[in-house]
């Protein structure tokens, strides 16, 4: 059996790292782990602007601890009103590594999102010409629609008629939670991937529901049946280069999730890789880690690799029932359980 294992050190291409006392708590837990990351937008107010991201990316970068190598990519919040030359600049000025689509209303923070893709045509025209990664939050938000239903929706009626009028648009779609997910960027050009979270490979909607509401599974797309959990993990652990690792690590305060209208998102950050690492090991690919992990993010991104590398060994990890943010208390992915990785270091 495996005892150690060595990889090319990973990227994060899905996080949210919040602000101010927030972002002091959480950065430490992905910048261990990751080289990079896609550092999501959605702040209140949302970073629409260069000088905006410029100014955030300063915050991340003053708050990674002395000692540990991390770069934050930076991401444009989409708006009706986003100006092409504003994603342009920001591209060429290597500031804006994507952008991102949030539908009006799917998610935290969402608001000041787009109302009909048709309101940023010229922006999307300005990314494929460029070579700009769209980053999609793929849920319509119709009231019509079932909750468990939006994303296959979303391909149907958004996705599909965007990538037949924009072909050569390099899109990511984020967080994928369904086996139509799945089977469409399956059956999409190379410029159509996917990013997979450790929670919609490790629970299905029971988690969130049976033996009581249990807030801390709740994030949004919504984790769905089984059979979609189970083409997730084929998908995640097929060495397809189409799926990559993206934990949508999203940390809310313990009281803004147990509540009466809890918050979506779940704070994987802290045990992320090793999270990763029980459903790859539990599927026998442990071989295929590394791509999925650190090789086809980069190439998706056209972005070098990283050079270092980190290891694993087989030893018990005990996840904390809570970890400080600053005073107020997280609740981790994973809380009160023991994982069979540790990450060195
Ligand atoms: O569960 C989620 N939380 N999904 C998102 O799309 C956003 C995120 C957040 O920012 O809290
Ligand atoms: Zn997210």
């Amino acid at each position: 059996m495996t005892e150690t294992l060595t990889i090319r050190r990973p990227d994060d291409w899905h996080v949210h790292l919040r602000d101010g006392a927030m972002l002091q708590a959480v950065t430490r837990h992905t910048a261990r782990q990751f080289a990079r990351a896609i550092v999501m937008p959605n702040l209140s107010p949302p970073v629409t602007s260069v000088a905006a991201a410029r100014a955030y990316r300063e915050r991340i970068v003053a708050a990674v601890p002395e000692g540990m190598a991390f770069e934050p990519l930076m991401t444009c919040y989409l708006t009706d009103d986003t100006e092409p030359a504003q994603v342009r600049r920001g591209f060429a000025d290597g500031v804006f590594t994507a952008a991102k689509l949030y539908p009006a209303g799917a998610t935290t923070n969402s608001a000041n999102g787009v109302t009909d893709i048709g309101n940023i045509r010229a922006v999307l025209e300005t990314m494929a010409e460029i070579g700009m990664v769209l980053c999609v939050h793929g849920e319509v938000t119709d009231d019509d629609v079932d909750i468990f239903d939006r994303e296959a929706v979303f391909i149907e009626r958004v996705l599909s008629p965007l990538i037949a009028d924009l072909p050569q648009l390099k899109v990511v779609f984020e967080h994928l939670t369904s086996a139509d997910g799945v089977a469409f960027v399956e059956g999409a050009g190379v410029n159509v991937a996917a990013t997979i979270t450790p929670q919609h490979l490790h629970i299905n909607r029971n988690a969130m529901l049976v033996g009581g509401i249990r807030p801390h599974a709740y994030c949004l797309p919504v984790a769905k049946r089984e059979a979609h959990r189970l083409a997730l993990r084929r998908a995640a652990t097929s060495g397809s280069t189409k799926f990559f690792l993206g934990t949508d690590s999203a940390p809310h305060p313990r009281e803004a999730k147990e509540s009466a209208c809890g918050c979506a998102g779940i704070f994987n950050a802290p045990f992320a890789l090793e999270s990763y690492l029980a459903v790859f090991e539990a599927d026998d690919a442990l071989e295929r880690f590394e791509g999925f992990a650190s090789e086809h993010g980069p190439r998706f991104y056209g972005l070098p690799l990283n050079e270092g590398r980190v290891t694993f060994r087989r030893e018990p990890v005990s996840v904390p029932e809570t970890l400080d943010a600053g005073g107020t208390a997280l609740v981790p992915f994973h809380a009160g359980e023991t994982l069979g990785w540790r990450l060195d270091g």
